[in-house]
């Protein structure tokens, strides 16, 4: 049985604007999507995802469902990459995929079962895909099944895991972490990635250098917050960091990715915390928030109702949980990616 694994991702600053060539940082997560493939003797494929909205049941591939096949579009084409990498004999070797998720919808779990799945692809067909490989292929197919322009974002803290400056189509260089107390809050609303970042772009088009000068200003706060949470450790730089995060978060809502809601609840949680601003495309999903550790029961009686959790780091991107030759007793886990050095 071969079982791999990729963490989920939160945005912590630069959202949007990465998607536009500034730099971001992004965080991964504890919580992560797994993939199951346990190989067949015959040529048969089957795929379930139990945890997908809605859930996939046990479904042999080619899909016959015109819906299935194009809501798993990710997994055809997966298996199209790797078609002309692998020899006649091991293409049709068979096998069932099992995915199951920690990680809630608006925390990257799409990238992180593309880039689970495709690692799990590669073990099966003995092939060695280096870090980078896994994340331009990663990259490439989420771009071919989204509708809207990307940054790689969400595919980059897949597969490298850890803290990190991200810029577009670049190896990210990972940050040093300092359990910086950061809550992510749902806001009850799903959001929608595609249409939100074609948002922006129809702004762009519009207002080019205004909307390029807001960009620059959020690539600017980047810049800023790296500096400041490489020493934040007290008050005084959480402080500094909740201001970036208000001044972010306004550029984001001019770029009209927020909504009554969500200012509703940013205003909230500005009462008992740093700062606060959405994490993500916007518009629902997550928002996060700085919070002092002592205030942290205050949080949650101003947010109540809310689903909230502590962000927790992974340092660990895309992984093999069992290298090849599971046994239940002995469990391998194998990084199939490198541990980049902390800056
Ligand atoms: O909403 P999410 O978690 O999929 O994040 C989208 C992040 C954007 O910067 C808005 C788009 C991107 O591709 O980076």
């Amino acid at each position: 049985m071969i079982h791999t694994s990729a963490p989920g991702k939160i945005i912590f600053f630069g959202d949007h604007a990465v998607v536009y060539g500034r730099p971001c940082l992004s965080i991964a997560l504890a919580q992560r999507l797994h993939v199951y493939l346990k190989p067949r003797s015959d040529h048969r494929i089957f795929l379930e995802a139990p945890d997908l909205n809605p859930p996939v049941p046990r479904t042999e591939y080619p899909f016959k469902n015109r819906e299935l096949s194009k809501r798993l579009d990710f997994f055809e084409r997966s298996l199209r990459k790797f078609e002309s990498r692998v020899s006649e004999t091991d293409r049709k070797k068979g096998f069932e995929i099992t995915t199951s998720s920690e990680l809630a919808p608006g925390l990257g779990s799409s990238s992180a079962t593309i880039v689970a799945t495709i690692a799990a692809l590669a073990l099966h067909y003995n092939l060695q895909l280096g870090a980078e490989e896994l994340f331009k292929m990663g990259c490439e197919l989420t771009t071919e099944v989204n509708a809207a322009p990307s940054s790689g974002c969400d595919v980059a803290t897949a597969v490298y895991g850890g803290f990190m400056r991200y810029v577009k189509d670049n190896v990210p260089r990972k940050l040093e972490w300092i359990d910086y107390p950061l809550i992510a809050v749902h806001t009850g609303k799903k959001a929608n990635t595609a249409e939100l970042v074609t948002r922006v772009h129809e702004k762009r088009v519009k207002y080019p250098s205004i909307i390029d000068g807001i960009f620059d200003c959020i690539g600017e706060i980047v810049e800023k917050a790296e500096k400041v949470l490489a020493s934040a450790r007290n008050p005084e730089g959480y402080q500094v960091i909740g201001d970036l995060m208000n001044m972010q978060h306004g550029l984001l809502n001019s770029l009209g990715v927020s909504t009554d809601e969500i200012e509703h609840l940013i205003q909230l949680s500005r009462e008992v915390s740093y700062g606060s601003k959405i994490s993500g495309a916007g518009g629902g999903d997550y928002l996060i928030a700085l919070v002092n550790p002592n205030r942290l029961g205050e949080f949650r009686q101003k947010l109540h109702g809310h689903s909230i959790f502590e962000i927790q780091l992974s340092e660990e991107g895309v992984f093999s949980e069992s290298g090849q030759f599971e046994s239940h007793t002995a469990r391998r886990r194998t990084p199939l990616v490198p541990s980049a050095r902390v800056r």
